[in-house]
């Protein structure tokens, strides 16, 4: 049984090294997953767990894999892909577009946006997406594109035969045309310096993440997401993500119906 004060640690490693906020009631669950690492690592004495996970930043990137959660689909909240549609068309940044998916899991939703890009864009090579997670083995299925008949039950049948090969009536593989469209990498939405790294994207989604988070850490990612950011660029946020209570960074804007938040450049700010 996890004490209240080795919950209150491993929650501190957690929050920490990912934003992820786990209460109280969350103890069950950072529990058994703990309970399995350690069986893993041959170590049962909790204490001797911690230290190394505070040693050892391949074991830390195991327990971060397994505390994850990776739920996702393809075309998961449609409207976003729609509004993305929408923009691409009528925005006029230049080629190639690029867009980040982060966390983008393991790799439903970058794989959605390429295919709806590759069907609104006349040229495919306009595009250049990038999906990032935290979660190592996320990154590892998302590279592999093998998906499961639950991942692939709300895209519509002749995409399903356009962009992918059956493997078996279970699984199917996104074909190499879409995936060299992708590129995936390992990272963490709060580290800023790897995030500039991957430069300016026109198109920022990060869905289903930033609910997870408390003010400190989402306001931190938002910041992030806003250096690298192209001017007049839009972030796609989870449909109960709202953050335009808490930043004038990105402002509102409706978009197909749906909201989307448009990147406020200095010049603009300072017009108020
Ligand atoms: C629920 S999934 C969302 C996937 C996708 N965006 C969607 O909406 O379907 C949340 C993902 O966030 C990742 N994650 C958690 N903390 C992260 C962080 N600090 N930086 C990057 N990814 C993180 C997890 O590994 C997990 O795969």
């Amino acid at each position: 049984m996890l004490t209240p004060l080795y919950f209150d640690i491993l929650r501190t490693i957690i929050y920490e090294n990912t934003g992820i906020v786990f209460e109280e009631k969350k103890s069950y669950f950072v529990e058994n997953r703990v309970k399995e690492h350690m069986e893993e690592l041959g170590i049962s004495s909790l204490k001797d767990y911690i230290f190394k996970l505070k040693k050892d930043k391949n074991i830390l990137r195991d327990f971060i894999s397994k505390i994850t959660v990776n739920e996702t689909y393809f075309y998961r909240e449609y409207y976003h892909l729609k509004a993305l549609a929408f923009l691409v068309q009528k925005e006029n940044f230049g080629f190639p577009i690029r867009i980040l998916s982060i966390p983008c899991s393991t790799g439903e939703e970058p794989y959605s946006i390429a295919i709806v890009l590759s069907e609104v864009l006349i040229n495919p090579l306009n595009f250049e997406i990038t999906g990032v997670d935290i979660d190592k083995n996320a990154i590892i299925k998302a590279k592999q594109g093998i998906y499961s008949k639950r991942s692939i039950s709300k895209l519509p049948s002749q995409y399903l035969k356009k962009y992918f090969i059956e493997i078996n009536n279970e699984r199917w593989q996104i074909k190499d045309t879409l995936k060299k469209r992708v590129k995936f990498y390992e990272g963490n939405v709060l580290d800023r310096i790897f995030l500039k790294g991957l430069g300016k994207f026109h198109y920022v989604f990060c869905k289903n993440l930033l609910i997870y988070f408390d003010n400190k850490a989402r306001l931190k990612a938002v910041n992030n997401l806003y250096d690298i950011t192209a001017e007049g660029g839009y972030l796609f946020l989870g449909h109960a993500e709202s953050i335009s209570n808490s930043t004038a960074l990105f402002e509102p804007v409706k978009v197909e119906g749906t909201i989307v938040y448009r990147k406020v450049t200095e010049e603009e700010d300072e017009e108020f």
